[in-house]
Protein backbone atom coordinates (compact mmCIF):
# COMPACT_ATOMS: atom_id res chain seq x y z
CA UNK A 1 0.00 0.00 0.00
CA UNK A 2 1.43 3.28 -1.24
CA UNK A 3 0.19 6.05 0.98
CA UNK A 4 2.14 8.80 0.36
CA UNK A 5 -0.69 9.80 -2.67
CA UNK A 6 -2.78 10.16 0.27
CA UNK A 7 -0.90 11.68 3.30
CA UNK A 8 1.67 14.47 0.42
CA UNK A 9 2.40 16.10 3.40
CA UNK A 10 3.42 13.51 5.69
CA UNK A 11 4.64 10.83 3.22
CA UNK A 12 6.99 11.18 0.26
CA UNK A 13 9.25 13.74 -1.46
CA UNK A 14 6.83 16.80 -1.12
CA UNK A 15 7.19 15.96 2.65
CA UNK A 16 10.79 15.63 3.68
CA UNK A 17 10.69 14.03 6.46
CA UNK A 18 7.85 15.73 9.24
CA UNK A 19 9.74 17.51 11.56
CA UNK A 20 13.33 17.10 9.73
CA UNK A 21 13.83 13.64 10.94
CA UNK A 22 13.38 11.56 7.34
CA UNK A 23 11.30 9.45 8.81
CA UNK A 24 7.87 8.85 7.40
CA UNK A 25 4.71 8.33 10.18
CA UNK A 26 2.37 5.29 9.48
CA UNK A 27 -1.40 5.63 9.84
CA UNK A 28 -2.25 4.73 13.27
CA UNK A 29 -5.62 5.19 13.47
CA UNK A 30 -8.67 3.47 11.19
CA UNK A 31 -12.14 4.48 11.14
CA UNK A 32 -14.42 1.60 9.65
CA UNK A 33 -17.46 2.21 8.01
CA UNK A 34 -16.64 5.97 7.99
CA UNK A 35 -19.53 6.71 6.24
CA UNK A 36 -19.52 10.88 5.55
CA UNK A 37 -15.92 11.21 7.71
CA UNK A 38 -17.89 13.08 10.53
CA UNK A 39 -15.30 11.87 13.03
CA UNK A 40 -12.13 12.05 10.90
CA UNK A 41 -12.57 15.86 10.69
CA UNK A 42 -13.26 15.80 14.58
CA UNK A 43 -10.38 13.75 15.61
CA UNK A 44 -8.16 15.58 12.98
CA UNK A 45 -6.82 18.64 15.23
CA UNK A 46 -6.86 16.76 18.34
CA UNK A 47 -3.81 13.88 16.66
CA UNK A 48 -2.31 16.51 14.23
CA UNK A 49 0.76 14.06 13.96
CA UNK A 50 -1.41 10.83 14.02
CA UNK A 51 -2.22 9.68 10.12
CA UNK A 52 -5.64 8.83 10.49
CA UNK A 53 -7.52 6.80 7.76
CA UNK A 54 -11.69 6.30 6.62
CA UNK A 55 -12.31 3.06 5.38
CA UNK A 56 -15.55 3.08 3.49
CA UNK A 57 -17.42 0.70 1.19
CA UNK A 58 -20.01 2.93 -0.58
CA UNK A 59 -17.86 4.77 -3.42
CA UNK A 60 -19.65 8.28 -3.83
CA UNK A 61 -19.58 8.74 -0.39
CA UNK A 62 -16.13 7.72 -0.24
CA UNK A 63 -15.61 10.37 -2.75
CA UNK A 64 -17.52 12.66 -0.98
CA UNK A 65 -15.21 12.48 2.45
CA UNK A 66 -12.22 12.80 0.05
CA UNK A 67 -13.23 16.00 -1.50
CA UNK A 68 -14.50 17.72 1.55
CA UNK A 69 -10.70 16.71 3.01
CA UNK A 70 -9.11 18.78 0.13
CA UNK A 71 -11.44 21.23 0.74
CA UNK A 72 -10.57 21.67 4.56
CA UNK A 73 -7.14 21.22 3.89
CA UNK A 74 -6.92 23.88 0.49
CA UNK A 75 -9.13 26.37 3.24
CA UNK A 76 -6.40 25.99 6.01
CA UNK A 77 -3.23 25.91 3.94
CA UNK A 78 -2.22 29.48 5.26
CA UNK A 79 -3.05 28.30 8.83
CA UNK A 80 -0.34 27.69 11.51
CA UNK A 81 -0.10 23.75 12.82
CA UNK A 82 -1.36 23.49 16.17
CA UNK A 83 1.74 21.95 17.05
CA UNK A 84 4.94 23.38 15.81
CA UNK A 85 7.03 21.57 12.37
CA UNK A 86 3.94 19.53 11.57
CA UNK A 87 2.25 20.01 8.59
CA UNK A 88 -1.24 22.68 8.12
CA UNK A 89 -4.07 20.94 9.33
CA UNK A 90 -6.37 18.18 7.93
CA UNK A 91 -3.37 16.82 6.20
CA UNK A 92 -3.31 13.92 8.84
CA UNK A 93 -6.73 12.41 7.33
CA UNK A 94 -7.57 11.00 4.35
CA UNK A 95 -9.88 8.33 3.24
CA UNK A 96 -10.49 4.87 1.04
CA UNK A 97 -13.03 2.97 -0.79
CA UNK A 98 -12.84 -0.89 0.65
CA UNK A 99 -14.79 -3.67 2.04
CA UNK A 100 -13.38 -4.33 5.84
CA UNK A 101 -14.60 -7.32 5.84
CA UNK A 102 -12.12 -8.72 2.97
CA UNK A 103 -9.79 -6.99 2.54
CA UNK A 104 -8.63 -5.19 6.04
CA UNK A 105 -5.14 -7.31 6.49
CA UNK A 106 -4.09 -6.28 2.84
CA UNK A 107 -3.72 -2.17 4.45
CA UNK A 108 -1.79 -2.92 7.28
CA UNK A 109 0.99 -4.76 8.94
CA UNK A 110 0.83 -6.46 12.45
CA UNK A 111 0.26 -4.06 15.42
CA UNK A 112 0.08 -0.83 13.38
CA UNK A 113 -2.83 0.52 14.36
CA UNK A 114 -3.35 2.06 17.70
CA UNK A 115 -6.81 2.81 17.18
CA UNK A 116 -9.67 1.72 15.58
CA UNK A 117 -13.27 2.86 15.74
CA UNK A 118 -16.69 1.11 15.19
CA UNK A 119 -19.33 3.57 14.95
CA UNK A 120 -22.87 3.21 14.69
CA UNK A 121 -22.38 0.21 12.54
CA UNK A 122 -25.39 -1.36 10.21
CA UNK A 123 -27.15 -3.73 12.63
CA UNK A 124 -28.62 -6.10 10.08
CA UNK A 125 -30.96 -7.65 12.72
CA UNK A 126 -32.23 -10.01 10.89
CA UNK A 127 -30.60 -13.37 12.26
CA UNK A 128 -29.70 -14.44 8.69
CA UNK A 129 -27.60 -11.16 8.12
CA UNK A 130 -25.51 -11.99 11.41
CA UNK A 131 -22.50 -13.07 9.55
CA UNK A 132 -22.71 -9.45 7.78
CA UNK A 133 -21.91 -7.29 10.90
CA UNK A 134 -18.83 -5.76 11.35
CA UNK A 135 -17.85 -7.67 14.88
CA UNK A 136 -17.32 -11.43 14.78
CA UNK A 137 -14.90 -14.06 16.10
CA UNK A 138 -13.14 -13.92 12.42
CA UNK A 139 -13.02 -9.87 12.31
CA UNK A 140 -12.19 -9.34 15.57
CA UNK A 141 -9.31 -11.66 15.12
CA UNK A 142 -8.02 -10.03 12.29
CA UNK A 143 -8.92 -6.25 14.35
CA UNK A 144 -6.56 -7.82 17.16
CA UNK A 145 -3.70 -9.02 14.42
CA UNK A 146 -3.59 -4.96 12.90
CA UNK A 147 -3.93 -3.35 17.13
CA UNK A 148 -0.60 -2.60 18.87
CA UNK A 149 -0.87 -4.29 21.96
CA UNK A 150 -1.81 -1.69 24.36
CA UNK A 151 -4.26 -0.04 21.32
CA UNK A 152 -8.29 0.52 21.32
CA UNK A 153 -11.18 -0.58 19.83
CA UNK A 154 -13.80 1.83 19.91
CA UNK A 155 -17.54 1.08 19.81
CA UNK A 156 -21.05 3.03 19.79
CA UNK A 157 -24.54 1.93 18.35
CA UNK A 158 -27.88 3.47 19.23
CA UNK A 159 -29.00 -0.49 19.18
CA UNK A 160 -28.64 -1.90 22.34
CA UNK A 161 -28.39 -5.60 21.33
CA UNK A 162 -26.22 -4.47 18.62
CA UNK A 163 -23.31 -3.53 21.43
CA UNK A 164 -24.10 -6.40 23.63
CA UNK A 165 -23.28 -8.66 20.47
CA UNK A 166 -20.15 -6.58 19.62
CA UNK A 167 -18.86 -6.86 23.30
CA UNK A 168 -19.35 -10.72 23.64
CA UNK A 169 -17.86 -10.70 20.24
CA UNK A 170 -14.60 -9.11 21.74
CA UNK A 171 -14.64 -10.58 25.21
CA UNK A 172 -17.21 -13.30 25.40
CA UNK A 173 -17.31 -17.17 24.71
CA UNK A 174 -18.45 -15.91 20.88
CA UNK A 175 -15.07 -14.55 20.35
CA UNK A 176 -13.38 -17.80 20.57
CA UNK A 177 -9.53 -17.46 21.37
CA UNK A 178 -9.44 -13.78 20.26
CA UNK A 179 -11.38 -13.22 23.74
CA UNK A 180 -7.61 -13.63 25.55
CA UNK A 181 -6.51 -10.62 23.49
CA UNK A 182 -8.82 -8.55 24.39
CA UNK A 183 -10.08 -6.68 27.56
CA UNK A 184 -12.86 -4.30 28.01
CA UNK A 185 -12.03 -0.48 28.98
CA UNK A 186 -13.45 1.39 31.87
CA UNK A 187 -15.97 3.70 32.38
CA UNK A 188 -13.70 6.03 34.26
CA UNK A 189 -11.12 5.74 31.86
CA UNK A 190 -14.48 6.62 29.06
CA UNK A 191 -15.21 9.73 30.78
CA UNK A 192 -11.46 10.90 30.68
CA UNK A 193 -10.83 9.88 26.83
CA UNK A 194 -11.90 13.32 24.42
CA UNK A 195 -12.14 10.63 21.74
CA UNK A 196 -14.90 9.52 23.21
CA UNK A 197 -16.25 12.84 23.61
CA UNK A 198 -16.07 13.21 19.86
CA UNK A 199 -17.47 9.84 18.31
CA UNK A 200 -20.26 10.50 20.67
CA UNK A 201 -20.84 13.72 18.87
CA UNK A 202 -19.11 14.35 15.68
CA UNK A 203 -20.17 11.16 13.58
CA UNK A 204 -23.01 11.84 11.42
CA UNK A 205 -25.33 9.30 12.52
CA UNK A 206 -24.17 10.02 16.09
CA UNK A 207 -26.16 13.77 15.10
CA UNK A 208 -28.94 11.82 13.88
CA UNK A 209 -29.25 9.83 16.82
CA UNK A 210 -29.23 13.42 19.32
CA UNK A 211 -31.71 14.80 17.03
CA UNK A 212 -33.87 12.04 17.76
CA UNK A 213 -33.23 11.58 21.38
CA UNK A 214 -32.12 8.21 21.05
CA UNK A 215 -29.69 6.18 23.70
CA UNK A 216 -26.02 5.84 22.90
CA UNK A 217 -24.01 2.50 23.87
CA UNK A 218 -19.96 2.52 24.04
CA UNK A 219 -18.10 -0.18 24.24
CA UNK A 220 -14.48 -0.14 24.37
CA UNK A 221 -11.88 -2.75 23.72
CA UNK A 222 -8.02 -2.73 24.75
CA UNK A 223 -5.81 -5.26 22.62
CA UNK A 224 -3.85 -7.15 25.44
CA UNK A 225 -0.12 -8.18 24.72
CA UNK A 226 -0.48 -12.24 23.18
CA UNK A 227 -0.47 -14.96 25.42
CA UNK A 228 2.01 -17.51 24.74
CA UNK A 229 -0.19 -19.70 23.11
CA UNK A 230 0.31 -23.47 23.43
CA UNK A 231 2.39 -25.30 20.68
C1 LIG B 1 -24.62 3.43 9.50
S1 LIG B 1 -23.24 3.97 8.65
C2 LIG B 1 -22.24 4.77 9.90
C3 LIG B 1 -21.30 5.78 9.30
C4 LIG B 1 -20.39 6.52 10.30
N1 LIG B 1 -19.51 5.61 10.99
C5 LIG B 1 -21.18 7.34 11.28
O1 LIG B 1 -21.16 7.03 12.47
O2 LIG B 1 -21.79 8.33 10.84
C6 LIG B 1 -22.31 2.47 8.37
C7 LIG B 1 -21.28 2.65 7.25
O3 LIG B 1 -20.47 1.49 7.16
C8 LIG B 1 -20.19 1.25 5.79
N2 LIG B 1 -19.82 -0.16 5.66
C9 LIG B 1 -20.63 -1.24 5.84
N3 LIG B 1 -19.94 -2.38 5.63
C10 LIG B 1 -18.66 -2.02 5.32
C11 LIG B 1 -17.50 -2.75 4.99
N4 LIG B 1 -17.50 -4.08 4.94
N5 LIG B 1 -16.36 -2.06 4.71
C12 LIG B 1 -16.34 -0.71 4.76
N6 LIG B 1 -17.43 0.04 5.07
C13 LIG B 1 -18.58 -0.61 5.35
C14 LIG B 1 -21.49 1.62 5.11
O4 LIG B 1 -21.32 1.87 3.73
C15 LIG B 1 -21.91 2.85 5.89
O5 LIG B 1 -21.42 4.04 5.32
Amino acid sequence: MDWSSLYPAFIGKEANGVNGKGMSPEVEVADIGCGFGGLLVGLAPLMPQTLMVGMELRSQVTEFVINKIAALRSQNRDQQPSVSGTPTPYQNISAIRTNTMKFLPNYFHKAQLSKIFLCFPDPHFKQRKHKARIASAQLNAEYAFVTKPGGLVYTITDVEELSQWMAKHFVGEEAGDAKELWERVSQEELDADPCVKIMSEETEESKKVTRNGGNKYIVVLRRKQTPDWPE
